[in-house]
């Protein structure tokens, strides 16, 4: 092919000499000059027969490459980065692992938790407003009780590792100290704020 071409390029500026009566020496060329006419037929027919070629060996391997690019989606997401279970996603890191609640709020519980709420946690949180940590007053539409006290018992390692307590810290900018309550104390104040739960159906206030 190329070296068609090349002899195309050879031929072109014999062409319109080929039109004038040539001197005897170069008449011997005029064959050969023919056949440079039938090497550009040749040369342009064999580069459209090799750019048609081309194209049906390219377009389907382009086809083939968007077809691998656009391929089905990987059918499970890529786990979590912070490495903890559902269950501890839920639930927090920490002593409890699940804990469930009676529907019933239990009143002597409630007041024993007031005690240690106002104590140890009424400096930091509110139940209706922001203050220097979340409001607790909906804590429970969105925490199970087992997170809330894991957050209590061992606010530092769910500072650590929990997703979601993390962008609360970036949130607030103060990390929760640890109050160092026992597991009585903490589930009594968690009786207290559920029972100051906006949505709790028999609030003890
Ligand atoms: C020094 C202030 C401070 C004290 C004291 C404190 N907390 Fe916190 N608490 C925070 C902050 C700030 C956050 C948000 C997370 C972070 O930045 O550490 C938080 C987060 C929480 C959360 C998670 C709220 C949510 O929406 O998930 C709970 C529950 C909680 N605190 C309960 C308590 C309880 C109960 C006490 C008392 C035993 C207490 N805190 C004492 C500052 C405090």
């Amino acid at each position: 092919m190329y070296f068609l071409a090349l002899h195309t390029i050879k031929g072109m500026p014999d062409k319109p000499r080929a039109t004038r009566p040539l001197p005897l020496a170069n008449r011997r060329l005029l064959p050969c000059s023919s056949t440079f006419g039938s090497g550009l037929l040749n040369a342009s027919t064999t580069m459209r027969y090799f750019i048609f070629l081309l194209s049906l060996a390219v377009f389907p391997a382009l086809m083939g490459c968007g077809g691998t690019e656009s391929g089905p989606a990987p059918a499970t997401p890529p786990p979590p980065a912070s490495g903890l279970s559902s269950t501890q996603l839920e639930n927090g890191v920490g002593p409890i692992s699940t804990l469930e609640l009676t529907p019933a709020i239990d009143a002597a519980l409630a007041a024993q938790g007031e005690e240690i709420f106002t104590t140890k946690c009424s400096a930091c949180h509110k139940f209706d407003i922001r203050y220097v940590g979340p409001p607790l007053g909906e804590v429970l539409a969105t925490r199970s009780p087992a997170f809330v006290m894991n957050m209590m018992l061992n606010p530092a390692e769910m500072l650590e590792k929990h997703p979601e307590v993390k962008a609360m810290l970036a949130q607030f900018a103060t990390p929760m100290p640890n109050q160092n309550l026992t597991q009585d104390d903490a589930r009594a104040v968690l009786e207290y704020i559920r029972a100051h739960q906006n949505s709790a159906p028999n609030s003890a206030e």
